[in-house]
């Protein structure tokens, strides 16, 4: 990786590797890709290069690749799995005619692709313990259904024409810079925020439902090293199972309650949520990940949950 193009910089987990990218190749080697109305700010934007990167519209990533010669692209462009299913048309043309103009572009100039899948695109069939790297995805979400159509469309690209498409089935991310935006995990982010400004967490997801989980620094690493893999080391490429905690809402609260001992949680079940989570993994198997390319977490949920609060209360004091 030299020259790398983030499309989606703006979002959750962009904004973050963005600048872990530019840490690690230099800030000018890392090109900001971002959609209009969503324009980087503070640290994003003066760091390094920022184009305008509309994933529907191939002359537009192509002219930014041919640009900056980009020989590496993280396509983080999607709508989250709770926002899709309002808006499923715009899920698909994001998530699917985006994919192939990023495919196309990586075709012509020789581009390494990392679009991310999710433990989303398994469904309510799906073994739901230690769910294997290879098994049954028949998801009845949207998002699930694109998450599939990435997968395969990127190893499509691979064995046809040689693509050097890699990819992850990220579980929740939590986080504590840019917000996550209409998923179904999005509450394992919320309740940190609850919790630091003082106030009751509503919890959208019922006790009892488990989902694999991450945090962030776990999740750049684990999107780097993939791509710095050595190739002749992988047998899966689109994509691989990975994990760093598995937890349900109980599990989480009690995580915070150690910190503050007076913080509420109640109820109130959103039964789309509480749908699509019921249909994902409990826990997922990473074993494949762990041996084809040295995947390892650093954090675990007790020091994800003090990294969480020590940060949040930082900046929600500024
Ligand atoms: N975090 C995503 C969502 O909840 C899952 O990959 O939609």
């Amino acid at each position: 990786m030299k020259n790398i193009l983030v499309i989606g910089a703006t979002g959750q987990i962009g904004s973050e590797l963005t600048m872990e990218l530019r840490k690690r190749y230099g800030n000018d080697n890392v090109v900001a890709g971002y959609i209009s109305g969503a324009e980087p700010k503070g640290e994003l934007k003066e760091s390094g290069p920022a184009e305008i990167v509309d994933v529907t519209d191939a002359s537009n990533i192509e002219n930014v690749v041919k640009k900056y010669q980009i020989d590496t692209i993280y396509n983080l462009a999607a709508l989250l799995s709770v926002v899709a299913e309002a808006k499923p048309l715009l899920a698909w043309k994001i998530g699917i005619d985006g994919l192939w103009n990023v495919l196309e572009v990586a075709r012509e100039h020789k581009c390494a692709v990392f679009t991310p899948s999710s433990i989303g695109s398994f469904g309510a069939n799906t073994p739901h313990v230690k769910t294997p790297q290879d098994t049954i995805q028949r998801p009845q979400t949207i998002y699930g259904i694109s998450k599939v159509t990435t997968e395969l469309l990127s190893d499509y690209y691979y064995t046809k024409y040689g693509v050097d498409t890699r990819s992850v089935r990220f579980p929740g991310i939590i986080s504590n810079i840019t917000p996550p935006g209409g998923g179904t995990t999005d509450y394992a982010v919320d309740i940190y925020y609850a919790a630091v400004k003082g106030q009751t967490f509503i919890c959208p997801i019922a006790q009892g439902t488990l989902m694999d989980m991450m945090y962030m620094p776990d999740a750049l690493n684990a999107a780097i090293n993939l791509m710095e893999a050595d190739p002749e080391k992988l047998v899966h490429r689109n994509a691989f199972n990975i994990t760093a905690m598995s937890f349900d809402p109980e599990i989480i609260y009690h995580s915070i309650l150690r910190h503050y001992p007076d913080f509420k949680m109640i109820y109130d079940v959103d039964p789309l949520k509480q749908r699509i989570a019921n249909s994902w993994p409990d826990s997922l198997d990473d074993s494949c990940a762990r041996k084809e390319w040295g995947w390892k977490p650093e954090y675990d949920l007790e020091r994800m949950t003090k990294d969480m609060i020590d940060k949040l209360s930082i900046r929600l004091k500024k």
